[in-house]
């Protein structure tokens, strides 16, 4: 069902065909590029698809408008997930007017030679008329790229947000969720979306919350995944959440392992933890993917990363782990750091430093501990308990967590 309202229309489309999102992040359940299509005296479009799916795009839009002609192009966001089809659908209606935000004019004529007389450009609080409906746009700059913005139709109450509220995974055949009880699996894939792709922008996502704070939001049409209606609250106040680097009670567990003595250190803190009642996830650095690693960095109060002392700095995986999260600004994280050398240890106080210089909150083993150093513990070779207490490490971490 693609009638979102009489007027409101979903136009995007399913992929199920690419396997790592900008070139990085896997997609176990697709992605959707949603576009939407207003209805009135004159009809606008809002936003477009990934152009490998452009002529699936135009079917839909043909489905509703039939030899009708498309008025406007809105852009709320250039990134070419969205934006790879304006030259399709120029080709089609070449009397259509783009609306775009000014930052969004050079990267129009970069990416598709379009120039900017067929650019309107719009501000804040400007507004566009197309009979009935009336939409205006709010410039949300870093929400993630500088020319993001968002359009609002007040009859229907409905927020066209861009990639804001949008998650992994695609919506189901009714496009709005109605019939999700809760966020279920959209909760995790939401998480993972934001960590990985907005993540860094904190500060900016809250500036538009802020922004937008005063409209009285009915539904949110974003960019990927459902369209939010009877969940709009919910996805509206995890996305809050995030932004603040608020996380819950829990332990993201990331390690790196040359030959299996802190992969060891690392599956025994995971057990301890689970027999002490700790959330907690574990992320095996070397085979998998850093996007779930990243979304339990987001998800969970603390991090526990696991290196080896590699040419003596930490292990290569873990080190990128760590640019990763720096990279994304997170802030107010409890950290502890384990791993095994050879000969000498420096992994963990090198982790420990980059945690600290992130302002997280150091946690470790009381001083004489096997081991013990400020951030963590290093053992000599093979990993066994009397060498890196996890079952200790574990009680400490419970209670720092804040469980009872
Ligand atoms: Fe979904 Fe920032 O593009």
């Amino acid at each position: 069902m693609s009638k979102i309202t009489e007027k409101i229309r979903y136009v995007g489309v399913n992929d199920h065909e690419t396997t790592l999102f900008e070139g990085l992040w896997p997609l176990p359940y697709g992605v959707s590029y949603n576009s939407y299509l207003i209805i009135d005296k004159e009809n606008a479009l809002i936003d477009t698809v990934d152009a490998r799916f452009k002529d699936k795009f135009i079917e839909n839009i043909r489905k509703h408008v039939g030899a009708s002609p498309i008025n406007y192009l809105i852009i709320n966001h250039m990134e070419p997930d969205h934006s790879s089809s304006v030259s399709a659908v120029m080709e089609l209606w070449p009397d259509i007017t783009i609306l775009a935000s000014s930052r969004a004019v050079p990267m129009l004529t970069g990416y598709y030679g379009i120039s900017a007389e067929k650019i309107r450009t719009v501000g804040d609080g400007d507004s566009l008329s197309l009979g009935e409906t009336v939409l205006s746009f709010h410039m949300t700059p870093m929400v993630h790229w500088p020319e993001t913005m968002m359009t609002w139709d007040e009859s229907e109450k409905t927020l066209f947000s861009g990639d804001a509220f949008g998650t992994f995974g695609i919506p189901g055949t009714g496009i709005t969720d109605s019939d999700l009880e809760d966020l279920g699996p959209y909760r995790d894939e939401m998480i993972r979306y934001y960590s990985n792709i907005v993540g860094k922008y904190g500060n900016t996502v809250q500036a538009a919350m802020k922004k937008l704070s005063a409209l009285e939001i009915k539904r949110i049409c974003s960019t990927h995944g459902p369209v939010w209606e009877k969940l709009a609250a919910d996805v509206a106040g995890l996305y809050g959440k995030l932004s603040r680097y608020e996380a819950e009670p829990g332990v993201c567990i990331a390690y790196g392992s040359m030959y299996g003595n802190t992969a060891e250190a690392a599956l025994c803190l995971s057990k301890e933890l689970t027999k002490a009642g700790v959330p907690n996830a574990i992320h095996p650095l070397c085979t998998e993917n850093i996007s779930d690693a990243l979304r339990d960095v987001f998800k969970y109060n603390t991090i526990a990363i696991g290196s080896p002392t590699y040419n003596g700095g930490i292990f290569p995986p873990a080190e990128t782990f760590m640019k990763a999260i720096s990279a994304r600004n997170v802030k107010g994280r409890k950290f502890v750091a384990f791993g095994s050398y050879s000969w000498a240890a420096a992994s963990v106080k090198l982790l420990a430093e980059q945690a600290q210089s992130l302002g997280f909150e150091l946690i470790g083993l009381p001083e004489e501990t096997p081991g013990s150093q400020s951030g963590g513990i290093s053992f000599p070779h093979a990993y066994s308990p009397e060498k890196c207490d996890m079952k200790a490490l574990a009680e400490i971490i419970r209670k720092s967590a804040g469980l009872a």
